[in-house]
């Protein structure tokens, strides 16, 4: 066998999956997919091809039903054990010369991937279930060679009961009636057909990576924006005109990111806004983002994680990371992305700000890495890891630092011209590290003379050629975090014009060895425990809980069982199980059972997992 990434059982010395066509029977009261999946393969094959599955219950394969000739059963086999990364290996015995194959199977109700929500825990009082597949999840949802390796198309139905609607990161084709021809064995014609159940009926035609499939269905409604832009949400008129102001300029947004990066090839560029469990700030399915709601906070705040999940319609989903081990082609080219999309819209000092953020995180990863160096590495090792466990923000900003030293080295307009031809040469392509760096060297002759290349991508740490970014606002923050100590409290001249962002900095830069009245007094003056924006209220409670104050924990309570997005749940939780008082940690694992029933499978996960170490 032939692995061709760590993360999947796909064999490279096979082919794998080109095309998938598949129905989904979707069963809320079961949290349950009765599912088919009609897969055409790169290639014909005969042998054995392994797939990757996660808690799937195959009931079925067979191969694919053609005028001519009545189904073959193919034999298979599902592994014993399943490996707790990686999932269950499906092997398929495939008579000579398969070049496609039928399999029928459903979801366990755990699925790593969904999340099913009852009437009682939506806005709109009916059902709502959404995927999040990045990294190795969409294995949970369909059998697959789960690795951006191998990117597919896909047709999708999804049948649903009628008061509800679906969107997924695909084309919409139609709203129409089932009929039993569609569902190729999903479950019976009964059922499929049963009166008060609707097909959405989405075509990908564009090759992706299994990790960009996605889908939600529930009570959501929509609102145009522009041309080729809509929001779409869950939770009503009021939410979706919120939402609508929120991101009026991502039209514009749109032109930015052509103007920068070359055409926008993905055709509509739509959002849609979660219920508050979605376990990420944004997803960058394509067409279709996934947002939190946090996002929405009516300052026009949450440009910024649009304008991230934007720049992915190129650097991600346009280019792919072969592998989880080079994320950072994703998320490093995206961060830099980006902040060049931030810089036209929001201006300069806007870019240099959240560059400067992005530093300080970078530098705390530094610190929270160092007894475990391999994951400061822009390439790290990534085999027996769960990408979940070691999500940071090093692929993020040490990404973003490296391209930004090229930048300096060859200019600006040199490297926009890089950019582009990187992008156009590569598009709807998975490429490793070392691809890049070889285009690197064939376009921008010298470069690994000017550049230590291997340093930047196999060193730990940071280069001596990273760069702290320079931002007036960031400076003035600094300065005034640092002055805290001494009991100083800036003044509302002072913060006239900060932002959440700016809030965020200052918080975040205080330190934590100052009395518990200190801190209270900085909240009676700003009312920072009780912030619309979810980004201050968490640097404010993590702060409030690090320096003991527990006049809080009924904040903290509600926030933990308001918001389930791993960036606030993971400083919250973490910071009430250091704390060397028990209250701390008894209270942090009675939230958790209370809330977990309310958590995306991921988020639960990591907040078990943040519990389990601090015991
Ligand atoms: N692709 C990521 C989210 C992700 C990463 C999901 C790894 C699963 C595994 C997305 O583009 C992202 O980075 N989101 C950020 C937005 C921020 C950087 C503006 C987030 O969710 O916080
Ligand atoms: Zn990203």
């Amino acid at each position: 066998m032939a692995p061709v990434d760590p993360h999947s059982y796909t064999d490279g010395a096979h082919p794998v999956s080109a095309h998938a066509a598949l129905a989904f029977y979707l069963d809320f009261a079961a949290s349950t997919i009765h599912a088919s999946a009609l897969v055409t393969l790169s290639a014909p094959h005969t042998g054995d091809l392994l797939l990757d599955t996660r808690a799937l219950a195959v009931h079925s394969a067979t191969t694919a039903p053609a005028p001519d000739a009545a189904p073959a059963p193919i034999p298979f086999s599902l592994a014993a054990d399943a490996d707790p990364v990686l999932g269950t290996a499906l092997t398929l015995a495939l008579p000579p010369d398969t070049a496609s194959f039928l399999l029928t199977f459903s979801t366990s109700p755990a699925a790593s991937a969904l999340q099913w929500l009852a009437p009682p825990q939506t806005a709109s009082g009916l059902p709502f279930v959404f995927s999040q597949c990045q990294s190795i999840h969409a294995r949970s949802v369909f059998p697959c060679h789960d690795t951006p390796a191998a990117r597919i198309t896909y047709s999708l139905l999804l049948n649903v009961p009628a008061q509800l609607s679906a969107v997924a990161a695909a084309r919409h084709v139609a709203r129409r009636d089932p009929v039993p021809s569609d569902h190729r064995g999903a479950c019976d014609d009964a059922l499929w057909c049963a009166p008060g159940r609707i097909v959405e009926e989405f075509e990908m035609a564009q090759c992706v990576p299994p990790y960009l499939f996605a889908f939600a269905a529930g009570g959501i409604g929509s609102r145009d924006l522009g041309p080729r832009t809509r929001v779409y949400a869950e939770g009503g008129d009021t939410l979706l005109d919120d939402a609508a102001r929120e991101f009026v300029g991502v039209e514009d947004m749109v032109k930015v990111g052509e103007s920068l990066f070359g055409p926008y090839e993905w055709e509509r560029f739509d959002l849609l806004v979660l219920p508050p469990s979605f376990p990420y700030g944004g997803m960058e399915n394509p067409r279709m983002v996934f947002l939190t709601p946090t996002v929405i906070k009516g300052d026009a705040a949450g440009a910024q994680v649009v304008a991230h999940e934007l720049a992915h319609s190129w650097t991600g989903n346009l280019i792919t990371n072969k592998t989880n081990e080079d994320f950072w082609l994703n998320e490093g080219f995206t961060t830099y992305a980006e902040r060049r999309i931030v810089e036209v819209v929001q201006g300069e000092e806007r870019a240099a700000l959240n560059s400067g953020i992005g530093w300080r995180g970078l530098n705390r990863m530094m610190e929270r890495f160092k007894d475990n160096m391999e994951f400061t590495k822009l390439k790290p090792k990534m085999a027996g890891i769960d990408p979940d466990d070691v999500y940071s923000e090093v692929p993020y900003e040490k990404g973003f630092q490296f391209l930004w030293r090229i930048e300096r080295q060859i200019g600006r307009p040199a490297f926009d011209e890089f950019l582009k031809k990187y992008i156009a040469n590569f598009k709807f392509q998975s490429i490793d590290t070392e691809t890049f760096l070889e285009f690197l060297k064939a376009n921008v002759p010298g470069i690994e003379n000017e550049v230590d290349l291997h340093e930047w991508i196999n060193g730990t740490g940071l280069p001596p050629d990273a760069m702290e970014p320079e931002s007036a606002t960031y400076k003035k923050i600094c300065v005034l975090a640092a002055e805290f100590k001494s009991g100083k409290i800036p003044s509302e001249e002072e913060v006239a014009d900060w932002s959440g962002q700016e809030w965020e900095l200052y918080l975040e830069n205080l330190p934590t060895d100052v009395e518990a009245s200190q801190v209270t007094a900085l909240d009676e003056r700003y009312k920072l425990s009780e912030s619309r924006d979810y980004e201050v209220k968490v640097a404010f409670l993590q702060l409030a809980i690090l320096t003991g104050c527990r006049c809080y924990f009924n904040e903290v309570e509600k926030c933990l069982k308001q918001v389930g997005r791993m960036k606030y749940l993971r400083p919250l939780y973490s910071s009430l199980a250091r704390c060397s008082g028990e209250e701390e940690k008894m209270l942090a694992k009675r939230i958790f059972s209370e809330a977990q029933e309310f958590y995306h499978p991921i988020a639960r996960g990591v907040a078990e997992s943040i519990l389990l170490k601090h015991g």
